[in-house]
């Protein structure tokens, strides 16, 4: 059977099938509702690559919880920074909440960095982080990541939530590059 698909210019092979995916989100799942039952948690899910995995996790988690979106929007700063990443879409006063940040994947770590300044400033009693994936041979910045589903290589990858240009996000299994002609 070919395990391969083929977009734009890359070609790539599944490398974590579903079923794989799903027991760790399970593993994950079990252990947010053990650690923070009794505090009402506050998921925030970082759209859009990590629209799969919430949905995923939230069916499993079974403590008393909510469950929001946002997004990171990148514009022009004016200052000599350049790209500045705004986070939108927050509603909720997080004040004195127990917030779980949900991520497709910590990369360099510079975006969670990001999400995790803004938040700060909102006032919120603890903030966790969740990812479904993490590249840790990548990471650039010290983070407290409590929930890791997967650890993965450097290598680019596509499906479950994450994109190749807009596209593959619909794969239920996760694929990674083999060639980059
Ligand atoms: P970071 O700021 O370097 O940690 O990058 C995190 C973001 O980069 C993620 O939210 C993804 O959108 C994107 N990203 C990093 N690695 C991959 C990958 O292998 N495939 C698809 N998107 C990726």
């Amino acid at each position: 059977m070919d395990n391969t698909v083929q977009i734009k210019d890359k070609r790539f092979a599944v490398s974590i099938p579903e079923a794989d995916i799903l027991r760790e989100v399970e593993r994950v799942a079990e252990e947010i509702n053990r650690d923070l039952a009794g505090k009402n948690p506050l998921f925030l899910s970082v759209l859009n690559g990590s629209f799969m995995f919430t949905s995923d996790l939230m069916k499993r988690i079974t403590i008393p919880c909510e469950v929001s979106f946002v997004k990171l929007a990148s514009y022009q700063g004016i200052a000599t920074t350049g790209k500045v990443k705004e986070v939108i879409g927050i509603n909720e006063d997080l004040t004195g909440r127990t917030v779980v940040i949900v991520e497709d994947i910590v990369d360099t770590g510079l975006t969670m960095q990001r999400l995790l300044e803004s938040l700060g400033t909102r006032r919120p009693k603890e903030i966790h982080i969740a990812t479904l994936l993490l590249k840790p041979d990548k990471l650039q910045v010290d983070l407290n990541i409590e929930y890791v589903a997967m650890r993965i290589p450097n290598d680019f990858i596509v499906g479950y939530g994450l994109d190749y240009d807009g596209l593959g996000r619909n794969f239920k299994d996760i694929y990674t590059v083999i060639n980059e002609e």
